[in-house]
């Protein structure tokens, strides 16, 4: 299973968007994770435990075959959504992201299409050793005006980056 995890949690995200064309092209099954999940706070971690829904996503880390994590740029950094998510599985026992084929990518407004918040997240993600493929960088910029109406990405050039990617990472998760 693939797992696709978005760092903007709105409908219309174009970072879900992107994580769905890019589960099409890596093809087989695909999950996409739920990162509405209450703020990491200590007296609520002492007094109730790890909330299920983060129980529920860090075992989906577990699982998967490989991750996708797509983050918008807020302020030339990642969403607080996603480092929120990533402080919460870091608090679940067990080692879920240690050596799991893991792709970092952005959607975002901007001209650089999220590059430094891809770096952010680069970041975030490495004190838990996971492995990051080493495919293309996708950063999809001017994100909104990228898709049709049915959700198809209409970029020729991001698409074949982003096809790039997802073989890299297919590649690297099943040997
Ligand atoms: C708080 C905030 C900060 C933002 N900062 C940046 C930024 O630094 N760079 C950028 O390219 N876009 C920035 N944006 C615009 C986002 O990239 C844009 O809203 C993007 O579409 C969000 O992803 P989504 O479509 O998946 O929700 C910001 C948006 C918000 C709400």
């Amino acid at each position: 299973m693939l797992l696709g995890i978005s760092g903007s949690l709105r409908k219309e995200a174009t970072n879900r968007k992107l994580l769905r064309i890019a589960a099409r092209l890596y093809g087989g099954p695909f999950t996409e994770a739920d990162l509405r999940l209450p703020l990491y706070d200590g007296d609520l971690e002492s007094e109730s435990g790890i909330p299920p829904a983060v129980e529920t996503l860090a075992a989906q880390v577990a699982q998967a075959e490989a991750v996708i994590l797509a983050t918008p740029e807020y302020n030339q950094s990642l969403s607080g959504v996603m480092k929120n998510a990533l402080d919460w599985i870091s608090r679940t026992p067990g080692t879920p992201w240690l050596g799991k084929p893991v792709a970092i990518m952005s959607a975002a407004a901007g001209r650089a299409g999220g590059a430094r918040a891809t770096y952010a997240l680069r970041l975030a993600m490495a004190p838990f050793r996971p492995r990051f493929s080493s495919g293309p960088e996708v950063l999809l910029a001017a994100s909104s005006g990228q898709f049709d109406p049915t959700g198809d990405l209409t970029n020729e050039r991001a698409l074949k980056t982003l096809g790039e990617a997802m073989e890299t990472l297919r590649r690297e998760a099943r040997g």
